[in-house]
């Protein structure tokens, strides 16, 4: 894969940027911004050569229209004042005010285009649709550097088929993702425990299927906990289940010894009749859920444990949040697993938006993992020995 080096001389040219800047909002402030940090080191690297740096980005998921709420305009902003330096926002994707800001650009300087999936072209189907869009993006240009780890996963215009149109090459934090995951799948350190976690086991359903065979143990909480319990046989009360996917946890759960992996559920639960912050939340053994109570979190006891397990482990990958750690009654669960990983001195990966966002609410600092990955569905997908096109493409 080439990197930022083997693009030659860069001063005067113009570099465009994938970056993953899909931040989540409250409004027009962003909660989290460690991707919008994440990307400003080949950012500045690209300004340090000369380069003209045109960033371009998706937030969300706008159907091939301009969405107002949707604009990156607060993510311009916050990227201006973390270069300290101004970044113009073009008011489209590749067209007139793109080519004009563009244009306006001196060596060293970086502007922003808005949000790419404002263009249908983005995330068509179809290739030639696609095509033409990344012919757009490419006049804009004479390099590319895809930078977006998150979005590796997609085969989109900006990520996928502008890199078949430009000199391309791997920007440092895609490239510190990969060397990161790569760890991971080829000879990670032993014991090697995943901790998975977040609403929908549907989701999870690829990665698990890879991860029997490759991690010592599973440990299991979140939302998708309950699809588990379900399988095990206990009544979950009023929680999220998936009951379609009751018979592919069942396989799981019982076909575990065979590859050698432990799956660990939760002995006990967080309870209350509603998702709120004033909820009435109890503690109570999974084998004894109220039938008009949802489950919200992993109990104490099981936090526990998840941390003895944790404490024990060489290597850990965790993804997706133990409960409803935006609630402070639901979020102790994610809490003991995060200053679990933050305490153990082995290879401690968190992954994706979610946990990376719970890590960061609940007040840990990025210093305290090893790796905090930028991908969540990315990062799944390469665990599961999936082909990303956006990495695949790179290599051409
Ligand atoms: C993410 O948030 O995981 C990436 O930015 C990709 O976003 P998407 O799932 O909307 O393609």
């Amino acid at each position: 894969m080439k990197t930022i080096d083997d693009l030659g001389e860069l001063h005067g040219r113009r570099v465009l940027v994938r970056s993953d800047l899909n931040v989540p909002l409250d409004g027009q402030r962003i909660t989290d911004d460690g991707r919008v940090r994440a990307s400003v080191p080949t950012i500045s690297r690209l300004r340090a050569r000369g380069a003209r740096v045109v960033v371009t980005a998706h937030l969300g998921r706008p159907k091939g229209s301009p969405e107002p709420a949707l604009s990156l305009a607060p993510v311009a902003a916050r990227l201006a004042s973390l270069l300290e330096t101004a970044v113009p926002l073009a008011a489209d994707t590749a067209g007139q005010s793109a080519r004009q800001t563009v244009a306006a650009l001196t060596d060293g300087d970086v502007a922003m285009l808005e949000n790419v999936r404002f263009n249908v072209g983005e995330t068509s189907k179809d290739d030639h649709e696609r095509g033409e869009f990344a012919d757009a993006l490419a006049t804009l240009a004479d390099a590319f550097v895809s930078d977006g780890f998150g979005v590796l996963h997609r085969k989109q215009a900006s990520v996928y088929d502008v890199a078949q149109r430009l000199p391309h090459a791997a920007g440092d934090l895609v490239l510190a993702e990969v060397e990161v995951l790569r760890q991971l799948t080829r000879e990670p350190m032993r014991p090697y425990v995943v901790v998975l976690g977040g609403s929908k086991v549907s989701d999870k359903l690829g990665v698990i299927e890879s991860l029997m065979d490759k991690a010592d143990t599973l440990l299991i909480g979140g939302g998708m906990m309950f699809t588990f319990l379900a399988a095990q046989g206990h009544d979950v009360g009023s929680s999220q289940l998936e009951t379609e996917q009751v018979p592919a946890v069942r396989n799981y759960l019982s076909t575990a010894a065979d590859h050698d992996v432990r799956i660990v559920l939760p002995s006990d639960v967080v309870v209350a009749p509603s998702m709120t912050a004033d909820a009435r939340a109890n503690v109570v053994p999974v084998t004894a859920m109220p039938a008009d109570q949802m489950g919200l979190d992993i109990g104490p006891h099981s936090a526990k444990h998840f941390a003895d397990v944790i404490a024990g482990a060489a290597t850990v990958f965790w993804n997706g949040p133990m409960g409803v750690f935006e609630l402070p009654p639901f979020a102790a669960g994610t809490k003991a697993v995060a200053q679990a990983l933050a305490n153990m001195s082995g290879l401690s990966v968190v992954g994706g938006g979610d946990s990376a966002a719970a890590v960061r609410t609940l007040g840990f600092d990025d210093d305290s993992f090893a790796h905090i990955s930028t991908g969540g569905g990315a990062s799944l997908e390469y665990l599961e020995g999936k082909t990303l096109p956006g990495l695949a493409v790179l290599d051409d």
